[in-house]
Parts: C-alpha cells; sequence; structure tokens
C-alpha cells in the first residue's frame, strides 16, 4: 500500500496493519519455488497457487461491493478464489494444476484488488456493512490473512525440503533440564468469552462474555514434550487399542499412523522434519500431534485433557481471583513472553520462556505450539454468526471439532487475546499444536 501523509478517516493504524499482513503473506510465498506453487502439500487442502488468490479474493468479496460499491472487475476469480474447485463425489480435492490460471494472471488480479481497495480505504470516510462498522471488517479482513499466513505455514511445512528457499533462522534455543511436575489449581472462577458492546474486536465464536466455575484440577507445568512422547510410542502407545478412541482407532489404522507427522525414522533412530532441514528429535521441544494421539497418549499416562475452561482458569486467574490479560499479567506480548509473533520457524525448548509463566506458574500458555483440549468446539451462550461470514464459525459447530488455546510461533500477537479460539477437527495432524495433561 502506498504511503498516504493526507489524513484519512480510517485509523492509520489498521492500515498499518493491513500493510503488515500483506507483507507477512507475501514473504511466505517467497519460500515456495517457482516450479512448486502448483503443489497440493496437503491432500485435504488446496493447491499453493489458490491462496495466492484467495487472500485478496476474501478482502474484495467482503468490501468491494456491499462497503465500496465497487463494481467486479473479475467475477469468475473472485469465485474461484473465494471457494476453490469442489472435490468431486465429496472425496479429496481431485483438480489438476491445469485447471488454475497461470501464477501472472492470479498476481495481476491480487495487485489490481488491492490497488483498488487501497484507494478507497485512503479517502473513504468508512462505511457499514449489515451494521457492523467499518473498523470490524477491516479487522475481519486482516485476522482472516494472518489466520491464513498460518495455516499457510502448516501446509509448507509438508511440502519436500527441495521445493522450498530456506529463510533465516534464529539462533536455537539453549536446551537445559526439564523437571516436569503438576500445579494445583484451586477451585474458582474462570473468565471466558468477549462482553458485546465493549468495543474490541473479536470474532463472532467469542461471544458473549461468561463466567464458569472449574473444581480444583492439577495440570502439567509444561506442554508435553518429544522425549515424554517418545515414551509412549516405544511403550506401544501407538498399538494399543485400549489407549485409543474408536473413530481414533479406525483413522490410524486406516492412515497407517505410526507417529506423529512431524516426526520420521531413520536407521533406527528418530529425525525431526523442521521448515527448512531435519535434525535428531529434539527431545526437550512440545510434542506436535493430533487430537486423537494427544488423547491416547493422556490415556497412557493416566490423565486428560484440559477442558477449555479449566485452560482459561490456569492461565488467566489468580490465587488472589484477579483476571489478568495474558498469563504473565497485563503487559503487551514480547519475545521474553513466549515463542510467537512469527518468532521462529520450529518450536523451542517447553521450558524456554519463564517470564510467560502465569500467576499459578504454569509455562509455556502462550506460544509455541496450540494446545488441545478436550472440549467441542460450540457456541457461547449468546452467539451470533457474522451476518457477512456466516459460515465462520457456525460451520464447525458440528460435534467434530475441538478448541485448542495458546497459540504457536506463526501465530499473530492480535491473536493471542484470551478470548480468541481454533479449532481443528481430531485426526489433523499437521497443525502447530502440542498439548498438556491434567490429573483426572
Ligand atoms: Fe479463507
Amino acid at each position: 500500500m502506498p504511503t498516504a501523509q493526507r489524513e484519512s478517516v480510517v485509523d492509520a493504524a489498521l492500515l498499518e496493519r493491513i500493510s503488515d499482513a500483506r507483507r507477512r503473506s507475501d514473504a511466505l510465498f517467497e519460500i515456495v519455488q517457482a516450479d512448486a506453487m502448483y503443489d497440493r502439500p496437503i491432500p485435504e487442502r488446496h493447491r499453493i497457487i489458490f491462496y495466492v488468490g484467495h487472500l485478496e479474493a476474501f478482502d474484495w468479496n467482503l468490501l468491494h461491493e456491499n462497503v465500496f460499491g465497487l463494481s467486479s472487475f473479475h467475477p469468475e476469480f473472485d469465485r474461484l478464489f473465494a471457494f476453490g474447485i469442489d472435490p468431486v463425489g465429496g472425496g479429496l480435492p481431485s483438480d489438476q494444476p491445469s485447471a488454475w490460471p497461470s501464477l501472472d494472471r492470479v498476481r495481476e488480479y491480487v495487485l489490481k484488488i488491492r490497488n483498488s481497495l487501497d484507494e478507497k480505504l485512503l479517502s473513504n470516510t468508512g462505511g457499514q456493512r449489515d451494521g457492523f462498522a467499518f473498523d470490524t471488517l477491516l479487522n475481519v479482513a486482516i485476522e482472516h490473512r494472518l489466520m491464513h499466513v498460518e495455516t499457510l505455514a502448516y501446509m509448507l511445512h509438508q511440502l519436500p525440503l527441495e521445493r522450498k528457499i530456506p529463510q533465516a533462522l534464529s539462533s536455537p534455543a539453549p536446551a537445559s533440564t526439564i523437571t516436569h511436575s503438576m500445579i494445583k489449581i484451586p477451585s474458582g472462577a474462570a473468565q471466558l468469552g468477549l462482553r458485546r458492546g465493549s468495543g474490541a474486536f473479536g470474532w463472532d465464536n467469542e461471544f458473549e462474555a461468561h463466567t464458569v466455575d472449574v473444581p480444583e484440577f492439577k495440570i502439567d507445568r509444561y506442554m508435553v514434550t518429544n522425549g515424554q512422547f517418545l515414551e509412549f510410542l516405544q511403550d506401544g502407545g501407538y498399538e494399543r487399542g485400549e489407549l485409543w478412541a474408536n473413530a481414533d482407532w479406525e483413522w490410524k489404522r486406516a492412515g497407517d499412523i505410526s507417529c506423529p507427522v512431524f516426526w520420521r525414522e531413520q536407521d533406527g533412530s528418530w529425525v525431526y522434519r523442521n521448515m527448512f532441514d531435519e535434525i535428531p528429535l529434539p527431545l526437550d521441544w512440545p510434542a506436535y500431534v493430533s487430537h486423537a494421539e494427544a488423547s491416547a497418549y493422556a490415556r497412557w499416562a493416566g490423565k486428560a485433557l484440559p477442558t477449555e475452561e479449566q485452560w482459561h482458569r490456569a492461565a488467566y486467574s489468580s490465587p488472589d481471583e484477579t483476571g489478568r490479560t495474558y498469563p504473565w499479567g497485563n503487559e503487551a506480548p514480547s519475545p521474553k513472553h513466549g515463542d510467537f509473533d512469527f518468532g521462529s520457524w520450529d518450536p523451542v525448548p517447553v521450558n524456554a520462556h519463564p517470564h510467560g509463566s502465569s500467576a499459578f506458574g504454569v509455562e509455556g500458555l502462550l506460544g509455541n505450539g496450540w494446545e488441545w483440549t478436550a472440549t467441542v468446539f460450540g457456541p457461547f451462550p449468546g452467539f451470533e454468526p457474522f451476518p457477512f461470514y456466516r459460515g465462520y464459525s457456525a460451520d464447525f459447530f458440528d460435534g467434530k471439532h475441538f478448541v485448542m488455546k495458546g497459540g504457536s510461533a506463526r501465530t499473530a500477537a492480535c491473536m493471542l487475546r484470551p478470548t480468541f479460539r481454533n479449532w481443528f477437527q481430531p485426526h489433523y495432524q499437521y497443525v502447530y499444536a502440542g498439548f498438556r495433561c491434567v490429573n483426572v
């Protein structure tokens, strides 16, 4: 976006955030080799080229007609890059690279949208849509893009190393001894959700604010590490049906799954598949696994996954019952508190950020991997879908998705707010997500 010196009624901070989010998404596509742009690194997902057009098509479809009164200049692309190509018969997508437009044409479409939107953004008095303020719509556009920047990182993680262009890496955090323990959280209230009318932006599923009483429980001080998960695996965890829910066992059997997707066995030892290289399995990093694998581990350990309420209570409450915005207090997130906001490409040891501890001493709650909960994703009391994006949450209130809390190294700082809720289905291994356990 060109820098505008003149006054704009659109909040300058929001304009800067739009530019920053675009820089993030542009930079991510730069790690893909030119001849890999039509690859499909994850069978269930679109080819990479779809996402190049999708981020702009989303902004355009949200704003161009209803807010800015602009006509479409390419309705076919608006639709193609909103939804993709439907899989025939409802199975895995089977479209061929030739079904997609050339990269040059997609980039031309992207540039034209950016220019059209920027012209309006820099001069517009700010419109509404369906009664929602302009700021809300821009936050939707920004966070939609940033969420894709994170989920695209999972996707590109699965691209073969030779199809990627390595980026600068941060120096690895030094390994240290980890003493695992569980921390007692006294019974008390957990505050969830966002108050409508508070003025703060949140997605539809974050409303309404409410309080839940949580009985006393104990929770792991740290996320479960690769070292701990290796013990489960070596104890036959992947072969013992009694540790797995029926549907999870069937998924594991059908996919012949015998280890986390980020691990690979080579000559009798385990290798970890980083974004740009492979290294001996780092035992002190969080174990990134599916909900099914996390649940099987918890059963093996005689524990359980925390509920969303328990996770909230451990993260945001305190012994004197004063709430806080972040586990460490009310200070804005910074690198000393955790590994998030694009701080690294790969995880760090689970005990790398003691400054991020909660009031109860629970560590690593924000960043370094989302954390699975036992809570099925559903609406809070008072939920209302965004009329301009009705399916964002409601399409997933199907009893088949689980809430994740926390954040990964590729989660933007704005989505570290306590009310943000993430969710995935239990058999998706590719997310930067781990877990910690509670007592049963
Ligand atoms: Fe999207």
